[in-house]
């Protein structure tokens, strides 16, 4: 950029939520940017502000030097979750764990008086995610919002212009969260608005140009909304002889969808594509795999495998290509993309051969900043077919992260569920020994899941929402747990006979799952909600009565992948998918995901 723009500098402590600061001040037209904690800020021109983000470690851990001059600068600084509690200790206030109380998704808070929270409502819906807690303000702040497990969620000192906040205004779950940040960058930075995705995008296909050189581009295609929208931007950058796609048929894809994807792309007019049969390869590297992160990592390698194979095949010579990915934002932080996040998955382009050659500069990922509404929205400047700019998201890994294995004896569970049931007296709990991925206080997590059983007769839209509402007490409550998922098939299985079973990725489970996954794609259609929902996994467990096995449906809201909320299907429509679903053979349960993220993740490996 030649114009030098008004700054907000972040300072990363590592928070999954880091990037969506930036994004939220960038959406408000003002140039946001990412530093270490502990960077000079003298160094950054044209500064106005500063956020501290939130972090998976605590103050207690004493992890983070932030800069001596950070607070002498007389710059306004809004403190978000351990940057909230860092201000507190840092000006001697008192932090303090919060074990029992520990609050993860929605709460509601008591807005006081404060130029940051203009326009808001008396009490507003937040949105937390932290351990750790501010028991006690530092002289000279003073308390401007509360919840009810959390009686200092706000402070602030007017006169240091320093403002701090223990839940996360950046996630669209806080829904009036903008007009926080708004208030912040407009009333008490003064930022002006003088930064735009326009130029953004100018910028990139400059910066495109630069690094390829006169080089070409081998870029791995997998027909998904980031891969086409590289592949797309690529192409006007560098136009269409310099940009070849590979699409690598990895046995792990939804039914008929390697024909899907070259028929789709070939109307939106890619020409320059190949596509390579590489199921046998994945299912070998795949075989006795059971860890959802070694599954990652072999995955992600035989990508890279495959790309080198066909490129020898076709005898490019390594010095006249660089390799392409789309690569998005998400999938860099929730790798542990900045020095202090913590590993919440591998994404499939993100495993250490990847970041080797990224530091040799062989391969360019030119959306990699973007998040999947800021791909979606280039994609449609690009001129993109809607059909493809939104399509739902599928992860890189395919079906392989949708396959639950097993090689462990099941854990003993029952004390656990006999905690739990005593605390919920009113409804059929039961802890499985299965296991999956979670996300709380952005710490990795991989935990069980609790299902809850009704009567699935009686289950209607009324009182549904009883169960809906209380997954989250429950998940807060018992860290035994990060998921609730509701049983919703008609059989007369019975959960306490179900088993846990060794089971790995075959070619015969990844059927079963594509069957399952293919009807539900359909009904999603025929109901026309695939605008509506943002994703929908659907999982199979290796766990059930004899050699069956039990179906997962997880359909989500969400606008970035960081945050998602569990989609509400309708009673009917859930016994109707339930109902199909059970007429395919060798499944013995079926439930739905009533877990929001956190502390699930979207994904269950
Ligand atoms: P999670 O499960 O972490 O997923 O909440 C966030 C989003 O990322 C997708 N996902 C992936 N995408 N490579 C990808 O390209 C991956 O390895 C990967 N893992 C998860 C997931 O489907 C969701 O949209």
């Amino acid at each position: 950029m030649r114009r030098i723009h008004q700054q907000i500098a972040i300072l990363d402590f590592g928070s999954q939520y880091t990037h969506l600061i930036a994004r939220r001040l960038r959406n408000l037209g003002i140039l946001a940017k990412l530093y270490p904690a502990d960077i000079n800020l003298n160094e950054i021109d044209n500064l106005i502000g500063i956020v501290l983000s939130g972090s998976p470690a605590g103050v207690g851990d004493d992890k983070y030097q932030v800069n001596e001059n950070l607070f002498k600068l007389n710059i306004p600084i809004l403190g978000l979750c351990y940057g909230h509690q860092l201000i507190a200790h840092y000006f001697g206030g008192r932090v303090a764990k919060h074990e029992d109380q520990s609050e993860y998704g929605l709460a509601k808070l008591n807005v006081g008086e404060s130029i940051l929270f203009n326009n808001l409502e008396p009490v507003e819906e937040i949105w937390m995610s932290h351990g750790d807690s501010v028991i006690e303000t530092p002289e000279g702040f003073k308390v401007i919002g509360g919840t009810k497990s959390c009686p200092i969620a706000a402070m602030s000192s007017d006169e240091k212009k320093i403002y701090t906040l223990q839940f996360h205004p950046e996630v669209t779950h806080t829904p009036h969260g903008m007009e926080i940040i708004k208030n912040f960058a407009f009333h008490i930075c003064k930022a002006r608005k003088d930064w735009n995705i326009h130029d953004w995008q100018k910028e990139m296909i400059k910066e495109i140009k630069v690094t390829v050189k006169d080089r070409k581009v081998f870029l791995l295609v997998s027909g998904g909304v980031d891969s086409t929208v590289s592949f797309a931007l690529l192409e006007k950058a560098l136009g269409k002889d310099k940009v070849f796609g590979l699409h690598i048929d990895n046995g792990l894809m939804r039914k008929n969808e390697v024909t899907e994807v070259q028929r789709s792309l070939k109307i939106a007019g890619f020409t320059n594509l190949e596509v390579y049969d590489a199921s046998n390869e994945f299912l070998d590297g795949l075989k006795e795999i059971c860890e959802p992160e070694k599954k990652r990592q072999i995955i992600g390698n035989l990508f890279l495998d495959i790309q080198d194979k066909v490129a020898s095949k076709l005898n490019l010579n390594p010095s006249e290509w660089i390799l392409g990915q789309g690569t998005i934002y998400p999938d860099t932080i929730e790798t542990g993309g900045t020095p202090n996040a913590d590993i919440i998955k591998t994404h499939h382009n993100r495993v250490p051969r990847v970041e080797k050659l990224i530091k040799e500069n062989k391969i360019i990922e030119p959306i990699k900043d973007l998040y999947k509404d800021e791909v979606r929205l280039l994609g449609e400047n690009l001129g993109l077919p809607s059909k493809l700019v939104w399509r739902q998201p599928f992860p890189g890994p395919g079906l392989g992260v949708r396959v639950l294995c097993n090689n462990q004896k099941p854990s003993d569970v029952s004390k656990v569920t006999e905690k739990i049931k005593k605390s919920f007296p009113n409804f059929n709990l039961t802890v499985l020994s299965i296991k999956s991925v979670g996300v709380q206080g952005d710490m990795r997590t991989y935990a069980h899941p609790l299902a809850m059983e009704v009567n699935i007769n009686e289950l209607n839209q009324e009182n549904v929402l009883e169960i809906f509402h209380v997954s989250p007490t429950l998940t807060n409550q018992f860290k035994e747990i990060n998921r609730v998922i509701l049983r919703i098939d008609n059989s007369n299985n019975k959960l306490s006979e179900a088993k846990l079973k060794e089971a790995y990725i075959t070619k015969e489970r990844l059927d079963l799952l594509r069957e399952v996954d293919s009807l539900v794609q359909s009904e999603v259609l025929k109901l026309g909600l695939e605008r509506d929902i943002w994703q929908f996994p659907v999982v199979l467990v290796p766990y059930g009565i004899n050699s069956e096995e039990s179906i997962i449906l997880r359909p989500v809201s969400s606008q970035e992948a960081m945050t998602a909320k569990f989609y509400p299907l309708p009673v009917n429509i859930l016994k109707d998918l339930a109902f199909k679903i059970a007429k395919i053979p060798g499944i013995s349960f079926i439930f739905f995901d009533l877990t929001n993220k956190p502390p699930g993740t979207i994904e269950w490996e």
